[in-house]
C-alpha cells in the first residue's frame, strides 16, 4: 500500500545522485523503495527509517528483468520511477571496444527501459517517470559509448512520453552536468580543477541540485510537463561556453 505522496522507485540509489534523490523524495513525504545492486543500500533505508522515513530497499542489478518484474510487483501500485543507475569510464575513440559500447548500453539505456516498462505496467494512471540522461547528450571528450547511451537515453525519454500518454504518463528527462559523486573520482586533481574553472556558477553540482530537480518533475503537481529534457548544470552549456566570463576573450 502506499499513502501520502505515492510509492517512488530510485534506481542507483545506494550512493551520489541517487542517494540524493531518495533523500529528498523521502523527505517530501514519498513511499520510496531504494534499489540498487549494491548492498549499501540497506544502509542508506535503515538511516533514512531510523530518522522516520518511509523507505524499503532492494538489492537489484537492473538488468535483470525478472528480479526487476519481482520488486514492482512486491510495491505495486507505483506512481513515480526515477531512472538513475548507470556507468561510466573514459576511453579515447581509438581504444572503445563493442564490448564497452555494450556495456554502457545495457546498463545505462537498456536497464532504463526494462524499469520503466516493468514500473509503467504497475503504475496507477497519472504516474511520473524521470529518467537521468546527462548534459554530454550534447558531446563530451573520451566517453562515445557513454554519451551514446545517454543521447539514447533521451530518445526513450520522448518515444515514451508518447507512447505513456494515454494513461497521462509524464516522462521527462533531467541532464545533470558535472556532479560531485564516486563516478568522477577517475579525474586527476589537475583535471578537476580543469573542470571547475569550466563552471560558469563557480562550482561543480551537488547531489541535492540534480535531486531538486527531479522533485519538481516527479511531484503530482506535474502535471503538463511531458517529453522534456531539464538541463541541470550551473550553466555551462550557455552561449560560448567553457571559460567563466572574467577569463573570456568575448565581450
Ligand atoms: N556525476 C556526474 O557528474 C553525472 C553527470 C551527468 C549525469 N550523471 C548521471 O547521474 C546518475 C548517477 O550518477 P552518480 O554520479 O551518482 O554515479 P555513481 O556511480 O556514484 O552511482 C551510480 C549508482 O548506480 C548503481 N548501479 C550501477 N549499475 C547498476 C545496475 N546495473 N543495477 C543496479 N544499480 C546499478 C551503482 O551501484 C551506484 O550506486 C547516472 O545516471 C549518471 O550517468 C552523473
Amino acid at each position: 500500500m502506499s499513502d501520502g505522496m505515492g510509492t517512488a522507485i530510485v534506481t542507483g540509489a545506494a550512493r551520489g545522485i541517487g542517494r540524493g534523490i531518495v533523500e529528498r523524495l523521502v523527505f517530501e513525504g514519498f513511499r520510496v523503495v531504494a534499489l540498487d545492486r549494491l548492498e549499501s543500500v540497506q544502509d542508506l533505508a535503515d538511516s533514512l527509517r531510523a530518522a522516520g522515513g518511509n523507505i524499503e530497499h532492494e538489492i537489484v542489478d537492473i538488468r535483470d528483468r525478472d528480479a526487476i518484474a519481482g520488486v514492482m510487483d512486491k510495491h505495486a501500485p507505483i506512481d513515480v520511477i526515477v531512472n538513475n543507475a548507470a556507468i561510466t569510464d573514459t576511453h579515447s575513440f581509438d581504444e572503445l571496444t563493442e564490448d564497452h559500447f555494450r556495456e554502457a548500453f545495457d546498463i545505462n539505456t537498456v536497464g532504463t527501459f526494462v524499469v520503466a516498462q516493468e514500473g509503467a505496467r504497475r503504475m496507477r494512471n497519472g504516474g511520473r517517470i524521470v529518467n537521468i540522461a546527462s548534459r554530454s547528450f550534447a558531446g563530451a571528450p573520451n566517453m562515445g559509448h557513454y554519451v551514446a547511451s545517454k543521447t539514447a537515453v533521451v530518445g526513450l525519454t520522448r518515444a515514451m512520453a508518447i507512447d505513456l500518454s494515454p494513461r497521462d504518463i509524464r516522462v521527462n528527462a533531467i541532464a545533470p552536468g558535472v556532479v560531485d559523486t564516486e563516478m568522477l573520482h577517475y579525474m586527476t586533481p589537475e583535471m578537476q580543477k580543469k573542470m571547475l574553472s569550466f563552471q560558469l556558477l563557480g562550482r561543480i553540482g551537488q547531489p541535492e541540485d540534480i535531486a531538486r530537480a527531479v522533485s519538481f518533475l516527479a511531484s503530482p503537481e506535474n502535471r503538463y510537463i511531458t517529453g522534456h529534457v531539464l538541463v541541470v548544470d550551473g550553466g555551462r552549456s550557455l552561449g560560448h561556453g567553457q571559460l567563466p566570463p572574467e577569463e573570456s576573450p568575448y565581450v
